[in-house]
């Protein structure tokens, strides 16, 4: 169907005087006595474009005003009439495309964002998602580029796995059978089962993506993570878009370099090429986030410890719900009072009890803390998980063996400690998170298409 994107249309003034065609669904309409006005959209601009019909050049006009009617538009296009520096068109022929009914769920009013997650399949046709989901892809395309011009190799993890990369033993099982009493054991169900053993959805690409760090040297993975965690927070979806870069010869302040210089090159790319999204976040999101986020483009992030942030936590002027101790995992409370009071920018929260880390992390010689970091940001909390490797095999295999884990589920992980280990370090990035904290979005629920959670799934 030969048309041209309604963007295009806004950004090329050589269209004006010329007739073009449009396809796009009604946003909103309006009739009065001799002329009827239509804002069309086709999702690729926030902006919708007017259409101008004279009602004596096109009678029964009744079936394109109707809201979410899709049409196809043509006529000419010419400077608006009342708005500066736009363009409208004058209706010659309109075609509807597919009829919409008056129980059309989107009406002119605003509607909550709780009543649009019970809608997930129309509510992209709103502003606020049409603005969610180009920010979305903008950011996805930047962080190909950051990492594809920094000799990063691009490459695609397994998403169904024999291993628990966090030990946290929140995976999704992957079975083609299902249980029965007729199995002695959960071996011999396992053995019967598709892979012949336990089989799960991946919580995170790293443990592979070192395979091919130690030969490619610096790689990436960006594809779905999958957690089981009966979290019902604002802050996580049970899949969710994960980003995992793994350099090779790189150590902590090495990759917390990388993972700053990542996070405002993303910045960058979406106030560059979002201009009209961020402007329209800023104003019904979140006031001042332009600025908020030039800030923090054109300032360090701050780096401290863990030890020192439980020092400014235990002097708090605050109750905190939870209390503080060294060797107690942070809460959201803790984590936003350090980000959000304190240091009013991201910070990096480094060096964390062992105790709390994954088996992964390289130890630190203090024998309490492992080289790993938090990226924690004002308004969301931690969107970065981070840290060196464990590069020597003794210590890889003592720390799996105070866990309880299994050397024979991770034989290849563990033999790249013993053919020419290097030091490498990695993060991971969750997708979601990071379109929270550029959008001013409160909830995670809102920025990823079909949201899986606990208990709800469309
Ligand atoms: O801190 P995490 O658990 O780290 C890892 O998975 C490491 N293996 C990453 C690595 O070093 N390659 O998760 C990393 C990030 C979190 O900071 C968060 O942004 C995101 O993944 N994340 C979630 N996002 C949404 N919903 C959830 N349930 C998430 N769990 C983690």
């Amino acid at each position: 169907m030969k048309h041209i994107d309604i963007v295009d249309i806004f950004k090329n003034s050589e269209y004006i005087g010329t007739n073009v065609t449009v396809c796009g669904w009604v946003r909103t309409s309006r009739d009065s006595k001799n002329m009827a006005f239509i804002e069309l959209n086709d999702g690729t601009s926030l902006k919708h474009l007017q259409i101008v019909i004279d009602k004596s050049k096109l009678s029964d006009i009744s079936e394109f005003m109707k809201l979410g009617t899709s049409l196809k538009v043509c006529g000419e296009l010419v400077k608006s009439a009342v708005a500066v520096d736009s363009v409208e068109i004058n209706a010659e022929e309109i075609t509807v495309l597919g009829e919409c009914p008056a129980e059309y769920p989107l009406q002119k009013k605003r509607h909550s964002l709780e009543y649009l997650r019970t809608i997930p399949h129309l509510r992209v046709r709103t502003n606020t998602f049409n603005a969610v989901f180009r920010v979305r892809s903008v950011v996805s395309a930047s962080i190909h580029e950051f990492f594809q011009s920094r000799h990063f190799t691009y490459v695609h993890t397994p998403l169904i796995t024999a291993s628990d990369c966090e030990g946290a033993g929140e995976m999704f099982k992957v079975t083609t059978i299902g249980y029965s009493n007729e199995y002695k054991t959960e071996e011999e169900y396992n053995a019967d089962d598709f892979f012949g053993k336990r089989a799960a959805l991946s919580v995170s690409g790293q443990l592979e993506g070192e395979v091919a760090a130690m030969a490619l040297g610096k790689i990436y993975t960006f594809g779905p993570s999958f957690r089981a965690e009966k979290s019902n927070t604002p802050r996580h979806v049970a899949e969710f878009w994960h980003v995992e870069p793994e350099v090779a010869f790189a150590e902590l302040p090495d990759i917390i370099e990388i993972a700053e210089d990542m996070i405002k090159h993303i910045i960058r790319s979406v106030l560059e090429r979002c201009p009209e999204e961020m402007k329209f976040f800023d104003q019904h999101f979140e006031k001042g986030l332009i600025q908020k986020l030039e800030n923090v483009v054109s300032n360090d992030f701050a780096v401290m410890t863990y030890t020192e942030a439980i020092e400014l936590l235990k002097k708090a002027d605050r109750d905190f719900q939870y209390p503080v101790e060294w060797g107690c995992d942070l809460q959201t409370e803790h984590e936003k009072y350090i980000s959000e009071e304190i240091c009013k920018k991201p910070v990096f929260l480094t060096d964390y009890p062992k105790e709390i880390k994954s088996f992964y992390m390289k130890q630190n010689p203090d024998g309490k803390t492992v080289a790993a970091t938090d990226l924690l940001v004002p308004g969301v909390g931690e969107i970065i998980g981070c840290s060196e490797r464990e590069a020597d095999l003794d210590k890889l295999l003592e720390a799996m063996k105070v866990r309880g884990m299994s050397m024979d589920e991770y034989e290849h992980y563990i033999a790249l400690r013993r053919f020419g280990s290097v030091p490498h370090s990695g993060f991971g990035l969750g997708l979601e998170r990071i379109i929270l904290y550029v959008t001013g979005m409160q909830n995670i629920r809102d920025v990823i298409l079909y949201p899986r959670t606990v208990g709800n799934i469309y």
